[in-house]
């Protein structure tokens, strides 16, 4: 069973400093939180993980990393500017407003039932760019970060020679003026996205739509999550994103119930086809918005040297939901006997925030301090990712910390690594917790062969 409830999580955040309401000492802001010293850690480290996933170890997928504020054509062309909206409900006695598909006839605030009828409430934050604001020139922070790659795929396509099948990846912020956001940082208003557009021959997008289906879902257990927290979802067609022909939802057993992680939507060449200039000579498909400004054909030449709008399947994660998944997932309370239990988050290795915990045993000992100096900078050249000198509080209470935050190893110096020859320090492993003493001449293989 995967943790337990919504509040040890944001306790555990809190206590250990890995993720924190925005703007606390002014009360919040609600619906967006920062990332404290080990979250952010933790985000960075399940952001490598998926690029490294899905640019280095592919051959057919490049980067992208575009702006957050948006061209208000891109997103009137885009579609979204008519239909990003939730249906929106107002009670006409609190003036609360709330989703429509979120409540059952009664204001959830104070009980009345009157109400209005639901409303289109569209969710992009609109800014105004440049010195005036007259309402005369506005953009958009952007609501996903994908429409850069369909607004630069051509671009991308031209500086890297590019042929069918291959994607464009990116990470990056989104924001959505969410009406109701609610359970920590699952549903928020400003959030991390990381996307992949993989533009396929059209006719071959659903044997693709498939397998990305299977590859995601084997990216997500190597984060650790297991299958059996996960379910597949099939998104009806009547509750489908406006650009999509066909949804699989990845949902994942949160703390407040099975949902969304990541959609992998079948956008057909809705976005292409939107964008592009001479849409009348694409022999598009969807239905799309007419576009007379756009200044590029977004198309490429297939392996039959015929010009064609590629059809695009999306693999779209939230990475503040993945965080959040794999937080829910690693946190166990264990019983170890005699009345004594712990919290360990049992995180995969490569997702820990500290990788290796180095302890004096005595913190007022300049000897032993010196060396636990020494051996962190030698071991940070390993490239294995943080190391931390770990010297507030007592031996027990350090490696109670290391178990709370999943720092999988946790070296000790103490006097028998300054007395005796060859050196050694002890090895604490923060899943078993056993110990046992390693050369230090030794670490580097030891640790690259652990963690590499
Ligand atoms: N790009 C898909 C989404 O933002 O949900």
């Amino acid at each position: 069973m995967p943790a337990k409830t919504m509040d040890q999580l944001v306790s555990l955040c809190k206590r250990r400093g890995f993720i924190f309401q925005n703007a606390d000492i002014y009360g919040g802001l609600q619906g967006v939180y920062d990332y404290g010293p080990l979250g952010v850690e933790l985000k960075n480290n399940l952001k490598a993980a998926w690029w490294r996933s899905m640019v280095y170890e592919r051959d057919d997928v490049e980067g992208l990393d575009s702006a957050i504020l948006t061209n208000q054509k891109v997103l009137h062309y885009s579609g979204h500017e008519d239909t990003f909206s939730d249906p929106m409900v107002d009670c006409k006695k609190c003036k609360s407003r709330f989703r429509a598909d979120h409540i059952d006839g009664k204001c959830p605030n104070c009980g009345s039932t009157e109400l209005t009828e639901p409303r289109p409430f569209n969710l992009m934050f609109k800014t105004a760019i440049g010195p005036v604001d007259d309402g005369s020139s506005y953009g958009y922070l952007r609501p996903e970060t994908a429409q850069a790659i369909f607004t630069q795929f051509k671009n991308v396509v031209d500086s890297t020679s590019r042929k069918l099948p291959f994607g464009i990846a990116q990470i990056g912020k989104s924001f959505r003026n969410e009406i109701t956001p609610r359970n920590f940082i699952f549903r928020v208003r400003e959030f991390e996205q990381a996307e992949l557009e993989y533009f396929v021959e059209p006719g071959e997008d659903e044997k693709w739509h498939e397998t990305w289906k299977e590859e995601r879902i084997k990216w997500w257990e190597e984060q650790g999550l297991k299958r059996e927290n996960i379910n597949i979802y099939t998104t009806p067609k009547e509750d489908l994103a406006h650009y999509a022909k066909a949804c699989y939802d990845i949902e994942y057993q949160f703390p407040h119930g099975m949902e969304e992680l990541e959609g992998i939507a079948n956008r057909t060449d809705y976005d292409l086809g939107n964008h592009t200039k001479a849409q009348d000579e694409m022999n598009l498909t969807s239905n799309c918005h007419k576009n007379n400004e756009s200044t590029q054909k977004l198309c490429i030449m297939d392996d039959k040297n015929k010009w064609v709008v590629p059809f695009v399947i999306e693999p779209s994660m939230g990475v503040d939901r993945g965080v959040l998944a794999v937080m829910t997932e690693a946190y166990t309370e264990e019983d170890l006997g005699e009345g004594n239990s712990r919290i360990v988050l049992k995180l995969k290795k490569h997702l820990a925030p500290i990788k290796v915990a180095v302890i004096p045993l005595k913190k007022n000992n300049e000897q032993i301090m010196a060396k636990c100096h020494e051996i962190k900078k030698n071991l940070l050249k390993l490239g294995i990712g943080r190391v931390a000198l770990e010297n507030t509080g007592n031996i027990g209470k350090a490696y109670r910390r290391h178990d709370e935050i999943g720092t999988p190893l946790c070296l000790t110096v103490d006097f028998e690594t300054i007395e005796q020859q060859p050196e050694s320090v002890t090895v604490r492993d923060r899943d078993t917790m056993e110990q046992h003493r390693v050369n230090i001449a030794d670490l580097p293989n030891y640790l690259r062969e652990y963690f590499l």
